[in-house]
């Protein structure tokens, strides 16, 4: 008998139907696109900090919310790291509108399809995720200037990453900035507990082996290291026919996980 029942909810991509400790950030982030609703452009937002403490997460939830009421605003998420230059940003753009790219069209003319695309809306949230890994800003000027009504939230590890752009960029974006600080020890542990309990069978966890997944991910102040270790030292147990995750399983997974920086982790999870 397997010592899982929703393993799902472990993944990367899953988003919890309620994100705590994050209130302040989403009400924050809730205001910068309000005046799209009011027929106005929203703020600008680069939203900071370090791995793993919510960043995508609450952009996301937020980009959901919109999502799930209203079909006038356009929600747009990029992840930059994933598509690291303007002509693959727009691209990505283009088919997230469902602008077919049959024919080879230069980034310029594709733009201006997306333009008149986006005429049909109110306004645009877009989100640019693991902004720092962007290798132009092409595509935010492009954007700035031809976009009437938008909120643009920029993503990023990197604070100063404001210093490598353009003024002629930043005096258009007008940027706010929030900045995520990471979760103190109960609220990481809490995080993660709710999460352990909606991906396992009750009573699956030693008390121990649990205490050891939380305070190894308030060590390493992100909470992914915690779903990381959860899973592989879940999967170890299963994988013996334990009844329980033990310390030792816990210690298994820490050892294959020691050396592996944020890319390898996201790999696994
Ligand atoms: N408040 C929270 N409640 C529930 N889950 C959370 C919360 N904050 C973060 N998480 C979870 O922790 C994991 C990491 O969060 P997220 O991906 O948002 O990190 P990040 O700050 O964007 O990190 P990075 O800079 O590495 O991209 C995700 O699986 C996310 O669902
Ligand atoms: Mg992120």
């Amino acid at each position: 008998m397997s010592l899982f029942v929703n393993p799902a909810v472990l993944e990367q991509t899953f988003l919890p139907k309620l994100l705590k400790f994050r209130e302040e950030q989403h009400k924050y982030l809730a205001e910068c696109i309000k005046p799209i609703f009011e027929g106005r452009s929203g703020s600008n937002l680069l939203i900071s900090g370090p791995s793993g403490i919510g960043k995508t997460a609450c952009t996301k939830y937020i980009l959901r919310e919109l999502l799930e009421n209203t079909d006038n605003i356009m929600p747009i998420y990029i992840n930059c790291w994933k598509r690291d230059t303007s002509t693959k940003i727009i691209s990505e753009i283009a088919r997230k509108m469902d602008i077919r790219l049959t024919e080879k069209i230069f980034s310029d003319e594709l733009f201006d399809r997306i333009i008149e695309r986006l005429g049909k809306y109110d306004g645009v949230v877009f989100a640019f995720d693991e902004l720092d890994k962007a290798k132009d800003y092409d595509f935010l000027y492009r954007i700035l200037e031809d976009v009437p009504y938008k909120t643009v939230f920029l993503i990023t590890n990197i604070k100063d990453i404001v210093t490598k752009m353009d003024s002629r960029l930043l005096s258009r974006m007008l940027l706010e900035k929030v900045e995520f600080r990471p979760y103190n020890f109960e609220e990481t542990r809490q995080i993660l507990f709710e999460r352990q309990n909606y991906a396992f069978a009750p009573n699956s966890w030693d008390y121990d082996a649990s205490e050891m997944v939380m305070r190894k991910a308030y060590d390493a102040r992100d909470i992914r290291t915690g779903l990381v270790l959860m899973k592989t030292a879940g999967e170890l147990a299963n994988n013996e026919n334990a009844p329980k995750v033990l310390v030792r399983h816990v210690e298994k997974a820490m050892e294959k996980f020691e050396n592996l920086g944020k890319s390898k982790l996201d790999d696994f999870v």
